[in-house]
């Protein structure tokens, strides 16, 4: 088998783009816009772009001189508009730093706004056929997947392993044309063939030696961005325990988390939970004992509810309390674990209650009168 290079020039001069406007120049002008477009853009939605942007705006000079205004104008549409003011700024900077000259060397081109590692490369490489890598998201798909680079690329040690690889891999002997070639083919592989989804592998010219493929693990990488660690939250749950077994529930308000469900009243961490049943409904709590926290994940956040046991001899005071939820005007209501069991209530909210379930009493209290 020939080395990744070679194929990849092969399989570029055979299958790859060659038609593009900024192909067929040596102008770090226009190879640069063309690169700065492409960044965050496909290559159809751009092509019509940069004819206009040419015509408004023919050389390095001419952008420098237009105003900010005129070159946002003819950006519009293309989105990421920070690109449009770097590329403004950059215009500006080769006029009043380099005398009007694009410059053509990698590490001149990085210095210049809006120009990273990987644009700096692909201009160079295009405008000079000098050897520099690239490492563009889709290059990094193709690297991450053809040598089975674990991690997200967006990390900085994932991102040094593949530049490592991206220099390594660049052709060792270069005829005419190749090193644009082998550049262009990695962008080329990764926009049509080494696809996120779907990747063609029977049309990858390095699918005999790639390790996704081998592993059946083009799916997997290159590997997601690490899901940020959701917000936590964390409540008092009050579980308000009467001698006959019932416990308080208060229906939670119709909008919000869990609206309109039975629940279980809740108060902040800090409060006096025996002072809060007091105030709020009129019991007085015998005994508080704390049970084990109880973990919920949302979407949006991970709440911990730290649930109480409030035992109470006196829960006949609070006139608005009904026994059956149904009936019951207000908010609240005395429920048994089974006519809980039957009320709509959150699911982490039906498993404290399982964990409270064993001491659950039988006998039966006559319904409050409201
Ligand atoms: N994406 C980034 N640079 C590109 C180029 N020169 N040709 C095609 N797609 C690209």
């Amino acid at each position: 088998m020939s080395d990744f290079a070679q194929r990849m020039i092969a399989w570029q001069r055979a299958h790859g783009r060659h038609d593009l406007p900024w192909q067929d120049t040596r102008d770090p002008y226009r190879i640069w816009l063309a690169e700065v477009m492409l960044q965050q853009t496909q290559v159809a939605t751009v092509l019509p772009y940069y004819r206009r942007f040419l015509d408004a705006f023919p050389d390095v000079v001419c952008l420098a001189a237009a105003s900010i205004d005129d070159v946002l104008a003819q950006w519009s549409g293309l989105g990421y508009y920070r690109r449009a003011h770097h590329l403004h700024a950059a215009a500006r900077e080769v006029v009043t730093k380099h005398g009007g000259s694009f410059p053509r060397d990698a590490t001149t081109l990085e210095t210049l706004p809006g120009i990273g590692r990987s644009t700096a490369a692909a201009i160079a490489v295009f405008a000079t056929a000098a050897s520099h890598p690239i490492l563009d998201g889709n290059v990094k798909r193709v690297l991450a997947r053809h040598a089975g680079v674990e991690g997200w690329p967006g990390a900085p040690r994932v991102a040094a392993a593949l530049w490592d690889l991206a220099q390594e891999r660049l052709p060792r002997t270069a005829l005419a044309g190749d090193l644009e070639a082998y550049t262009q083919g990695m962008m080329d592989l990764g926009a049509t063939v080494c696809t996120r989804t779907s990747p063609r592998c029977a049309a990858c010219p390095v699918a005999a030696d790639c390790i996704a493929r081998r592993e059946a693990r083009t799916e997997a990488l290159p590997s997601p961005r690490p899901a940020k660690p959701l917000p936590q939250r964390a409540v008092r749950v009050l579980a308000i325990e009467r001698n006959d077994g019932c416990l308080l529930f208060e229906r939670r308000p119709a909008h919000g988390l869990w609206g309109g469900l039975w629940s279980l009243p809740e108060c902040a961490l800090d409060a006096d939970a025996g002072a809060v049943v007091r105030a709020r409904f009129g019991v007085a709590a015998s005994g508080i004992t704390a049970l084990p926290p109880v973990l919920h994940g949302f979407t949006h956040f991970r709440l911990t509810m730290h649930p109480l046991r409030l035992a109470t001899t006196d829960p006949l005071r609070h006139p608005s309390i009904a026994a059956e939820p149904d009936r019951a005007p207000g908010n609240l209501a005395w429920l048994s674990r089974h006519a809980a069991a039957a009320a709509g209530l959150p699911a982490p909210i039906r498993r404290l209650l399982r964990s409270l379930g064993a001491t659950e009493p039988t006998s039966t209290l006559p319904a409050l009168s409201p």
